[in-house]
């Protein structure tokens, strides 16, 4: 090995070690299992694959196709619907696909804002932009965090939009699709729900179910309450032949080319694990960020939505202006151990400095902690907040992580989630 190549190593190690001693909080990450992080480093990581299974451009993917066809097939099963794309490679790419799929430069997408917690594929300067599309946003209740269902019924019918999109980053509670369908009906719109964060949640029978109230094409991660390898995901249900081709168009060769597919691989066996283990870990997920709300309310910590129960997901939403704002926080938390980010709240205007954190509870949950350590947890992040030396509380949070660090909700449970596997 030469220095650099020993350096890097080192690094890489050093994360591994830091991360073993943390409480990782950010909503959008998660633990993959052993069994799915053996197949990225499988010869699959090497291979190319364009185009669909049986129809590939390339020779050498008897397997890969076999993998990917039942990849598909776990999907559909699990999410109870009848078009599963596993290619695209990200969840952004996935959202590329179907503005692709579903609308040409000019027409009218409705989403929500930046502020109200949409990504940022939805900006004028992500993949909406990029695809040239006029977005629109619906009306927000910030007292819910959650759309005004009259107004939003109202904008829809004088937009007409060509694509309704829901879903978001920080997605506390389930968007009133039910109460909306009638007018989806009345207006003809395709209904895009893009469920990067709450994956394994509908996978686990939380939240709601959009593919039953309305939705016809899913976008997705599949590594925040997933807990798969960074990659994406298309489901549908009841799409028409043309709109299935056109979403299988849309990402090869709109926007991949070969799929990474050790990625693709580690999603099958995901999906595999998942389809035992979702209920019980994204029952878990809820209770627990319902407890972490509760615990950190009692302290003084303004969660949003204490009249609801602050959250029906794996996610919080947090205003700590009082303390210095989400930057300051956030930066304390992460000198104590506790990772997270800041956030922006419905009324902030600006993203570098906003008034809030976010918080998710699904890694968390994925190495076994309960309500009783999101009390714990919510102790420690009230002390950082209430300004004690984060160094202090940092020795008090390796101490709770200590008896942590093993993965929960798979195949493999028990081994070490933040190994470091030595080669050589
Ligand atoms: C709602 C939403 N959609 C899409 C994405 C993008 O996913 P990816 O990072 O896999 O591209 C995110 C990422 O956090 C997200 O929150």
């Amino acid at each position: 090995m030469n220095e650099e190549a020993l350096w890097i190593r080192n690094k890489v190690k050093a994360h591994n070690k830091w991360f073993e001693e943390c409480i990782p909080m950010i909503a959008s990450e998660n633990l993959m299992s052993p069994l799915a992080k053996e197949m990225l480093i499988s010869d699959f990581a090497d291979r190319y694959a364009e185009g669909l299974p049986g129809k590939r451009y390339y020779q050498g993917n008897i397997y890969v196709d076999e993998v990917e066809l039942k990849a598909m097939e776990m999907a559909k099963d699990l999410f109870e619907c009848s078009f599963a794309d596993v290619r695209p490679i990200s969840g952004t790419v996935a959202n590329m696909a179907v503005l692709f799929a579903f609308a040409e430069p000019g027409d009218t997408i409705t989403t929500c804002a930046l502020a109200q917690g949409a990504h940022i594929s939805t900006a004028k300067f992500g993949a909406f932009g990029l695809r040239s599309v006029e977005s629109v946003n619906y009306p927000f209740n910030e007292s819910d965090m959650n759309l005004d269902v009259d107004g939003t019924i109202k904008l829809l019918k004088e937009v007409k939009p060509k694509v309704a999109q829901f879903g978001l980053s920080v997605f506390l509670f389930p968007p009133p699709m039910k109460e909306l369908q009638d007018t989806f009906d009345e207006i003809g719109c395709t209904v895009w729900y893009d469920a990067a964060h709450v994956l394994g949640l509908i996978a686990g029978g939380q939240f709601h179910d959009p593919f039953r109230e309305g939705v016809h094409v899913m976008s997705s991660s599949t590594h925040k309450t997933f807990p798969g390898p960074n990659h994406g995901m298309l489901l549908g249900h009841n799409l028409d032949e043309e709109q299935e081709k056109a979403i299988y168009r849309a990402v090869f060769p709109g926007v991949t080319s070969s799929h990474h597919l050790h990625a693709m691989a580690a999603l099958a066996m995901t999906l595999a694990e998942q389809k035992v283990f979702a209920r019980d870990y994204a029952a878990q997920t809820v209770k627990n960020s319902r407890a972490l709300g509760e615990a950190l309310y009692e302290r003084g910590v303004d969660v949003l939505c204490p009249d609801l129960g602050f959250t029906r997901s794996h996610a919080l939403a947090v205003d700590v202006s009082k303390f210095g704002g989400g930057k300051t926080v956030a930066q304390d938390l992460e000198d104590a151990n506790i990772i997270c980010n800041k956030n922006m709240l419905p009324r902030d205007t600006s993203a570098v400095k906003p008034s809030g954190i976010r918080l998710g509870v699904q890694e968390l949950t994925r190495v076994g902690m309960k309500e009783s350590e999101m009390v714990h947890v919510a102790e420690l992040i009230s002390r950082v907040c209430n300004k004690e030396s984060p160094s202090k509380v940092r020795e008090d949070v390796k101490e709770l992580k200590r008896n942590f660090t093993k993965i929960r909700f798979c195949f493999s449970e028990g081994e070490e989630a933040y190994r470091f596997h030595e080669l050589v």
